[in-house]
């Protein structure tokens, strides 16, 4: 039977929230602010000295001409800066030349990867192949930069302190002549060749089959490692885990039929296809030496997130939140009318890789609807005991981000706070209250997030005593305006004001 709209609406303001209200954390923000934030709820902790940087989607029009996908979107980056207590706010769009392009033209000029089309029809996409570089998914403050990321071109640096778009950024040139940089990278707090920090990424050449280049970054941003893996098939790849002496990368089990991409006809999103009676191809690099990949297969799901991942023995334990399905993006479909109910929620799975065997299983840890996993950053690569995630409200079922839980992988208990039935969560970011992790002190700080109060239409900062998810919001901090819904972010113990 087919639902009619208002029916639907009705029926979907039964729930823990209102399609309508979720809707409208989807509208553009067209303003640049910079000011500190006066209204807040409960105290800041004093001890919480840094800036949390937050990229995601802004501008979901050009000139009122709507974009088709909000990941097509060029990126506003947000910085939240806490010093004694108190908490500054500023964004910035990314001034990406693709930005400065659409804004001067006052139109679409280039199509988007999820499915955003220039006027005029297929005649006028056919054979653009043209990537306009969004830097929009996550944002780092590594090598005395600043980095706004997206996962098919180079980062833009920005100044941390203005968040000024200064230019595009090859890394030294490390990234010519194939330009990509993930969008996940991780941080190794301490890596086995000399105990400092690195950070460990990954890039994508993808085509019939694929080449996975490995990045190793010391702290100053130059390169002390690379290698070049090739993978058969085409990869649909977005994230990727880390241990002390591997790269895990799930292959997710997906067709690309490039055609009506190349025509015109489709985005480049819309020719992939998942295939659930496929395998997942589980790909193990060593980070040392020059050993080759292993591959292993896993049953079909579909990961964009990993959690965290450790060595045991033999094995690799990786926790990862997995997609029984993932519907095709459907060319005439509008976002804003995502109808949850239809769609398989994201799960927390862990999956145990057995290196001698090659041979891998998983269970399930959490079956709420989850995603954009955190946890203590000493312990990445680690075995780890604390996970935050950004969940549904309801504990079975796919509904909107409302609520932050806590998973304790060790004992199986869980906490949760939700923004239900006005609230609308983001990432969660942990922040230790102190640098160096003390024995019994994993959850010891705070959990931050960026949450959407459609009663007001605007956001909210919200700081959580990660110890105590379930008491509430020590602090709630009331933005001026609302920031769209977005994706990734970091924190960094520096504080930067302008
Ligand atoms: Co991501």
């Amino acid at each position: 039977m087919a639902v009619s709209p208002t029916l639907n609406q009705a029926m979907s303001c039964d729930l823990s929230y209102c399609r309508e209200d979720w809707q409208r954390g989807y509208n553009s923000l067209y303003e640049e602010f910079d000011y500190w934030i006066d209204q807040i709820e409960g105290i800041i902790p004093p001890e919480l000295e840094g800036t949390l940087f937050r990229n995601g989607p802004s501008l979901l029009d050009v000139k009122g001409q709507p974009i088709h996908h909000p990941v097509d979107v060029v990126g506003l980056v947000s910085a939240i800066a806490f010093t004694d207590g108190k908490a500054h706010f500023r964004n910035r769009y990314v001034r990406t030349a693709g930005y400065e392009a659409e804004q001067q033209a006052g139109k679409i000029v280039y199509r988007g990867v999820f499915g955003t089309q220039k006027p005029g029809g297929w005649l006028a996409n056919a054979f653009d192949l043209r990537i306009k570089n969004i830097a929009n998914t996550n944002v780092i403050y590594w090598g005395g930069k600043l980095l706004a990321l997206w996962e098919a071109a180079e980062p833009y640096q920005l100044d941390p302190h203005t968040l000024e778009t200064i230019r595009l950024d090859d890394l030294g040139g490390i990234l010519q002549p194939s330009p990509a940089f993930s969008a996940h990278p991780w941080v190794d707090p301490a890596c086995v060749v000399d105990g400092s920090p690195r950070l460990v990424n990954f890039a994508i050449k993808p085509g019939l089959s694929t080449t996975i280049t490995r990045y190793e970054l010391d702290e100053a941003g130059k390169l002390v490692d690379r290698s070049c893996h090739d993978v058969p098939g085409f990869a649909f790849i977005h994230d990727f885990a880390i241990t002390p002496h591997y790269c895990v990368f799930f292959q997710n089990p997906v067709r690309f039929n490039p055609l009506p991409y190349l025509l015109g006809w489709r985005s480049a999103a819309e020719c992939i296809q998942f295939q659930p009676d496929q395998k997942t191809r589980i790909v193990v690099i060593p980070r040392f030496g020059k050993g080759s990949a292993q591959m292993i297969e896993l049953q079909a799901g579909f990961v964009f997130h990993h959690a965290n991942a450790f060595e045991q023995s033999d094995s690799l334990v990786v926790d990862s939140v997995c997609y029984a399905d993932l519907p095709s993006v459907q060319p005439d479909a509008d976002f804003r009318q995502t109808d949850f109910s239809q769609l398989a929620p994201g799960q927390l799975w862990r999956t145990e890789i057995n290196l001698k065997t090659e041979t891998a299983q998983r269970r399930l840890l959490e079956a709420r609807c989850c995603e954009f996993p955190t946890r203590h950053p000493a312990r990445v690569g680690q075995p780890y005991r604390y996970l935050y995630l950004a969940a549904a409200h309801a504990p079975t079922g796919n509904g909107p981000h409302q609520a932050i839980i806590k998973v304790d992988v060790e004992s199986n208990d869980r906490q949760i706070w939700s923004a239900a039935t006005k609230g609308y969560v983001g990432e969660p970011v942990f922040i230790p209250r102190q640098q160096s992790l003390l024995e019994g002190a994993e959850d010891d700080g705070w959990v931050v997030t960026l949450v959407f109060d459609a009663s007001h239409d605007r956001s909210d900062v919200v700081i959580l005593d990660a110890r105590n998810l379930n008491q509430g919001p020590i602090a709630r901090l009331h933005l001026k305006h609302h920031i769209p819904y977005g994706l990734h972010g970091s924190f960094t113990s520096q504080c930067f004001l302008p």
